[in-house]
């Protein structure tokens, strides 16, 4: 069956979409970058680092909603890089850069120009690496269909850790290693 053309503007560029696709898929291939923490091509997107947030505007109502699950409309005008957005951005990443200050989240941090953060860890206490962002754990599942990553424990005590029963297929796959922008993997590498 053949889709649908949806016709929207994103950052003031006439952009043509298939229905059904996201805003964020839109703007990729209109060559708009949108930064983000938790998507995955191969993944249903599940919106939960708020990363990839932009400004929608239909008709007279302006709100920020996350591109990666954000359906394209006919008419709808959207921008990615407001100083409402790029100030969303910074708290995001002054939260994060504690908690993993290495890799990709060093970059971004540099990139907007985040040196500090108001949110430093407690005395004593050590960065996780895991922004907890559900990729390496939804990736396993989904696309390889182990589990063999997953979630453990609530609230602050919450984190990622390998489920007993691993096989031989982590040592051959460690996908998960390259998922991560967060290093966690790294911490971990003694279970594998
Ligand atoms: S270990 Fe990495 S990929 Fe997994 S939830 Fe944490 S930050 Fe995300
Ligand atoms: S990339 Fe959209 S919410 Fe994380």
């Amino acid at each position: 069956m053949r889709m649908k053309t949806i016709t929207l503007e994103i950052d003031g560029k006439e952009v043509k979409a298939e229905e059904g696709m996201t805003v964020l898929q839109s703007a990729k291939n209109a060559g708009i970058e949108i930064p983000t923490l938790c998507y995955h091509e191969k993944l249903e997107p599940y919106g939960a680092c708020r990363f990839c947030l932009v400004e929608v505007t239909k008709g007279k109502k302006t709100r920020l909603v996350a591109s990666c699950c954000y359906p394209v409309e006919e008419g709808l005008v959207v921008k990615t890089s407001t100083k409402r957005i790029i100030k969303n951005r910074k708290v995001l990443l002054e939260l994060i850069l504690p908690i993993a200050p290495t890799g990709a989240h060093k970059s971004l941090a540099e990139k907007y120009g985040v040196k500090e953060s108001r949110f430093p860890l407690e005395p004593g206490e050590e960065p996780s690496y895991c922004t907890l962002c559900g990729l390496c754990v939804h990736y396993c599942d989904k696309i390889k269909k182990w589990n063999a990553v997953g979630f453990q424990g609530r609230g602050i005590d919450r984190k990622i850790v390998l489920m007993s029963g691993i096989g031989d297929q982590c040592i051959d796959c460690r996908e998960c290693y390259d998922i991560c922008d967060a290093g966690k993997f790294i911490t971990l590498a003694e279970e594998f």
